[in-house]
């Protein structure tokens, strides 16, 4: 895999001769599945000046690419052999396969299912901690994701779990994907949500846990608003 680093986000004229800074502040963020990670950890970016990555992204773009190339999903070399000869990039929150923004195309329910193949496999994971850690060089970061805390940046400034109810989060679901227009069935997303809770705790690599010294939300019945100003008082106290 080759990636574009630093990388050139544009709102904040980061370019390719941007040195990597000294200290870095990173914030993690990571919780199962609909815990509304990717709202809370945009808006907290974007009200204390950080940056955002959504590691997720980064492991539906894999799983998009051995899509489009027919991989075997039986052959975890084919994919890891894939990941390394393309060009995956993240710039200012979109997601790049060869210079194509696919941050779109990820978001699809056959890329969600298939992402099992990018994320169970440890070669992949090897590959997305090192691009993770090379982009949270340049700048200061909020990250998200299963394992921000526990195994890629164990040492970052805050780190929290974000969590809610299988039914909270299957309701939130439900009414976002009925606003887009979508044929939804509530009870199939509860299944979904709780299969995939199962897969994500139960893998062999980087299981989803609460990372050690990690501050906990619990965001059933709490307002996204609520939860940033929540995570804004744990970042400003003091160590
Ligand atoms: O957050 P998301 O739904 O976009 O994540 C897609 C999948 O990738 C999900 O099944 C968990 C996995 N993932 C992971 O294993 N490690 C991460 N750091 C982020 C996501």
């Amino acid at each position: 895999m080759s990636t574009q680093f630093p990388p050139n986000m544009s709102e904040k004229t980061i370019t390719n001769k941007t040195v990597p800074k000294k200290e870095t502040k990173l914030i993690t963020i990571d919780g199962p599945a609909g815990a509304g990670k990717s709202s809370v950890a945009k808006q907290l970016a974007a009200q204390i000046g950080f940056y955002y990555l959504d590691t997720g992204a980064l492991y539906r773009t894999v799983a998009l690419l051995g899509l489009k190339n027919q991989v075997d999903w039986n052959d975890p070399a084919a994919l890891v052999s894939l990941t390394q000869k393309n060009l995956i990039d993240y710039r200012a929150g979109r997601v790049y396969l060869n210079q194509e923004d696919v941050s779109e195309q990820i978001r699809s329910s056959e890329i969600t299912f298939l992402t099992q193949y990018s994320s169970k496999n440890p070669a992949i994971r090897l590959l997305m901690n090192d691009l993770q850690r090379k982009i949270a060089t340049t700048d200061h970061f909020v990250t998200e994701g299963r394992d921000q805390g526990s195994v890629v940046f164990p040492d970052a400034f805050r780190k929290f779990y974000l969590t809610a109810s299988p039914e909270e989060r299957a309701r939130r679901r439900f009414k976002e994907q009925q606003q887009r227009g979508e044929n939804v069935d509530y009870q199939q997303i509860l299944i979904d949500i709780n299969e995939r809770d199962y897969r994500d705790s139960h893998r062999d690599v980087a299981p989803l846990i609460q990372p050690k010294g990690a501050i906990i939300i619990d965001s059933d019945g709490k307002s996204l608003d609520e939860v940033v100003e929540l995570m804004k008082r744990h970042i400003e106290m003091p160590d």
